[in-house]
């Protein structure tokens, strides 16, 4: 088999890309281990930056998100007993859109087979591998569904396959500089049926730990809890989840509506950045390369502007012309470094670090405040919350 680009991983990055590509005419093959059904069931990310719906749109893949995604004009950030508002629309004139990385994924998915067939995405494939990389013709295997196996010789091959994923350990060890952080807490979310009890989210710092309220539409809501790192799961039965929900949001006069837990689960806090994210005609985009803890909201956001990037860099290599390519990992990192000091910044303004002595506390509560009350450091986090242009990277 040959494909112009064999793309390894249907998540937010992979699906993108694929659909990128044949906009511009450029074939690709997109194999991914998991089933469509737990593609698309995955909880995740829920905030696209402003230029992520742009980038939607402008790809032609809005018409959902622009009917069911709910803009929201700033976030409220709760600690000593007040909540306090970051107004974005008036301090950066942009805005963020909640709409889940479910339906993100769902939309792409449809979009793509609808344009390529039942053949353009090869669910549930097992044994990828990635080989021929320092060539012109680096080959992507897999085994497909029904245990065929398949050799597809391609132009270049993109490895969209996650943080778990085979394609950055494919890249020799000696070229990749891997720089890592594992924050001493873990975030318990919930999904739960019951209408969001806030207009825009609230980011809670508490004594007992940090506390998120998202929501997924007008009657589903997203919340999580600061816990642990090693944290059990079935320490935290439905009644002991409202409780601390409760006790870390509570505010006079504000009630937190509590309904049927719909899922619940455990993610660790991580920042990873691999570097470089290109070997030979091997890209890496998306949680391949680099994870943030989710507090900023950038995972989704840094995957999808990745291939933003790709797209182009790939439709010129295909050409001859090198130079986008060449330029792809450092067009890149620049924004996976901005996102990643927010992410960290803001991890560590809002968690309760175990062990931490009273001075980084008091330093949390002072950080709280000037960002509540000075317009220039809430400039700061509204134009990094909301997201750098697209364009500042040359698209
Ligand atoms: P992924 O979405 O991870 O997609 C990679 C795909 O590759 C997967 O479908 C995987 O099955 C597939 N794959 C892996 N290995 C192979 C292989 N060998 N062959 C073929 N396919 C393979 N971000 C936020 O902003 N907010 C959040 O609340 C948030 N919560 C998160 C919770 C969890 C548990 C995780 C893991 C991430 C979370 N993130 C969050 C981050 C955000 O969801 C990711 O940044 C985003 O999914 C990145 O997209 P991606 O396409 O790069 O990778
Ligand atoms: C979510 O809705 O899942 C979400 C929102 C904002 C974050 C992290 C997660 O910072």
């Amino acid at each position: 088999m040959r494909t112009q680009v064999g793309i390894v991983g249907a998540g937010p990055a992979g699906l993108l890309l694929s659909h990128l590509l044949a906009l511009r005419g450029i074939d690709s093959v997109l194999v991914e281990i998991r089933s469509r059904d737990y593609c698309e069931a995955r909880q995740r990310a829920g905030v696209l930056e402003d230029g992520s719906v742009r980038l939607l749109r402008e790809a032609g893949l809005a018409q959902r998100l622009d009917r069911q995604g709910l803009e929201h004009g700033g976030i409220y950030l709760q600690f000593g007993g007040e909540r306090r508002h970051i107004d974005f629309r008036d301090l950066t004139g942009r805005t963020v859109t909640v709409y889940a990385q479910t339906e993100v994924v769902k939309d792409l998915i449809a979009r793509r087979l609808a344009d390529g067939g039942p053949e353009a995405i090869h669910f549930g494939v097992t044994d990828t591998q990635v080989v021929s990389l320092d060539t012109d013709q680096p080959v992507l295997r897999y085994t497909d569904a029904d245990g065929s196996r398949h050799e597809v010789t391609c132009d270049a091959i993109a490895g969209c396959d996650g943080f778990h994923g085979i394609c950055r350990s494919a890249m020799p060890r000696e070229l990749r500089t891997t720089v890592e952080r594992e924050y001493p807490y873990a975030w318990l979310g919930v999904l739960a049926d019951v209408p969001p009890s806030t207009d825009e989210l609230i980011y809670a710092h508490h004594r007992n730990g940090f506390a998120l309220h998202s929501l997924r539409s007008p009657t589903i809501s997203r919340l999580y809890l600061q816990v642990a790192a090693d944290e059990d799961i079935g320490n935290w039965r439905d009644d002991r989840i409202w409780a601390e929900l409760q006790e870390r949001f509570a505010l006079p006069g504000w009630t937190l509506r509590q309904g049927p837990v719909l899922d619940k689960s455990i993610t660790a806090m991580r920042s990873f950045v691999s570097a470089p994210m290109r070997y030979g005609r091997l890209f890496l985009a998306g949680d391949a390369a680099h994870i943030v803890p989710p507090t900023g909201a950038k995972g989704l956001n840094l995957a999808l502007a990745d291939v933003a990037v790709l797209a182009p860099a790939l439709d010129q290599l295909l050409t001859g012309n090198t130079e986008l390519a060449d330029a792809y990992s450092a067009t890149c990192l620049e924004r996976v470094w901005r996102a990643t000091h927010f992410s960290w910044w803001m991890t560590t303004m809002l968690h309760s670090t175990p062990g931490a002595d009273g001075m980084e506390a008091e330093l949390q509560l002072a950080q709280l405040r000037y960002v509540t009350t000075s317009r220039a450091a809430a400039t700061s986090l509204a134009e990094n919350y909301t997201g750098l242009p697209l364009a500042a990277q040359g698209r």
